[in-house]
């Protein structure tokens, strides 16, 4: 049997594009990633209205509402990117269209007739309640899977939205 020469020698295999080995399965990376998904959609969606409420708040309390809307929705925006840039970094697109968004977020959208202040704060409530329960959610699939990342990712998150209802919530208070 001949030798085999350099001729026929197969070079090494091309690098395989887009494969991912951080150690995360990747049925694990889609399901962390589908749950990031809803997150940064209720995310996008909780950000829209507190900037509708920030341009439509009325009444005695405009000041203190309209300023106080500005800092969480500015927050709020903030937040989308690294949420979207973690789904990039588990290997799956980030949703970023009204389309999907209103399919996948938990929140419904802003009202079309701007509410009355206090009917703005309740709803607000709600809202940073829904995010934190989607993120809350998404945490026994981070935990089995070893996603130190998206774990401290869902714990900033869950510590912003529940110190933001407790705000809100206070000025409901008598
Ligand atoms: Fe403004």
């Amino acid at each position: 049997m001949a030798k085999k020469t350099g001729t026929g020698k197969k070079g090494p295999p091309p690098k395989a594009a887009g494969r991912i080995n951080i150690g995360i399965g990747e049925k694990d990376r889609g399901a962390i990633a589908g749950g990031l998904s809803k997150l940064l959609a209720d995310t996008y969606t909780l950000y829209l209205t507190t900037h509708n409420f920030h341009w439509n708040v009325t009444g005695p309390m405009f000041n203190t509402l309209h300023t106080m809307f500005m800092a969480q929705y500015t927050e709020l925006w903030n937040a989308v990117d690294p949420i979207a840039e973690r789904i990039r970094s588990l290997g799956h697109p980030a949703p970023g269209s009204y389309a999907q968004y209103g399919a996948l977020s938990s929140l419904p959208d802003a009202p079309v007739v701007p509410p009355k202040a206090l009917a703005m704060v309740r709803i607000l409530v709600d809202g940073h309640e829904a995010v934190a329960r989607t993120a809350r959610g998404i945490f026994p699939l981070v935990d089995e899977a070893g996603d130190e990342p998206t774990a401290d990712l869902l714990t900033q998150r869950l510590t912003v939205h529940e110190q933001a209802a407790w705000m809100l919530r206070s000025l409901l208070e008598e």
